[in-house]
């Protein structure tokens, strides 16, 4: 088989696996919404125990640029997706995942107490950044694999931007919107955490521990 044959074969593999999550999602989504036709987002809720298990094949693409003119409103209707396992309020307890309340900017695995995978507690001294954040909510388990985060991703950059626009209003005072000279300085695609940095940050963490 050539080259050429196999990726489209491979395309036509992902295509399957994606339409099949979709359909999943839909029937899910049709069952639990009130109002499931106000949900248009691509959002699916997967398996990523095989690392690397969301089927996203490109991205992500820039996202500051995006933020300044995203639509909050929106974000904050597919956050009804996170919700499911996130709560969003101050102060509010945790689900499945952590409370996601004044995140922006927060370290990973910023709630204490909340049981997080060690690939996230390993990368405690990284802020969540809008491109942290934009790595992660393309895709959780390619941008930091071994994470407990069990949700495919949001293909669609302007997606991605209302949540993260969204996100950022639930703070006492959000973080600044990004200026020019960060808009114009940002990589096209942010690399996802590499498994040696991973590593290197749960030897950091394993020190940290050690000292108190
Ligand atoms: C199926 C449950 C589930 C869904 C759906 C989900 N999350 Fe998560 N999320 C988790 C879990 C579990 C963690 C902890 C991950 C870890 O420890 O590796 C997490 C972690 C996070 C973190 C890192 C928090 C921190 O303290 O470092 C962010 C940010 C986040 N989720 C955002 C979102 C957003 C935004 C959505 C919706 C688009 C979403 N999540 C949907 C379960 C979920």
């Amino acid at each position: 088989m050539s080259g050429m044959d196999f990726n489209k074969l491979f395309a036509a593999v992902l295509v399957a696996v994606i339409v099949a999550m979709l359909a999943g999602f839909v029937a899910r989504e049709t069952v639990n919404a009130e109002k499931p036709e106000k949900n248009a987002y691509s959002i699916t809720v997967v398996d990523t125990s095989g690392a690397g298990g969301a089927a996203v094949a490109t991205g992500p693409e820039p996202i500051l640029a995006l933020l300044a003119t995203a639509d909050i409103a929106k974000g904050e209707a597919a956050g009804k997706a996170c919700a499911a396992c996130h709560s969003f309020g101050k102060g509010e307890a945790a689900r499945v995942g952590p409370n996601l309340y004044n995140i922006v900017n927060a370290k990973h695995a910023h709630m204490e107490g909340f049981a997080y995978s060690d690939a996230m507690k390993a990368l405690h001294d990284k802020n969540w950044t809008y491109q942290e954040l934009n790595g992660f909510l393309w895709a959780p388990a390619k941008h930091i694999p071994g994470t407990k985060m069990t949700f495919a991703g949001i293909k669609k950059p302007e997606q991605r931007a209302d949540m993260i626009a969204w996100l950022r209003t639930l703070a006492d005072s959000p973080a600044p919107l990004p200026d020019d000279a960060a808009i114009s300085a940002e990589k096209p695609a942010d690399a996802p955490h590499t498994d040696a940095e991973n590593k290197d940050g749960e030897a950091k963490a394993k020190e940290e521990a050690k000292k108190k």
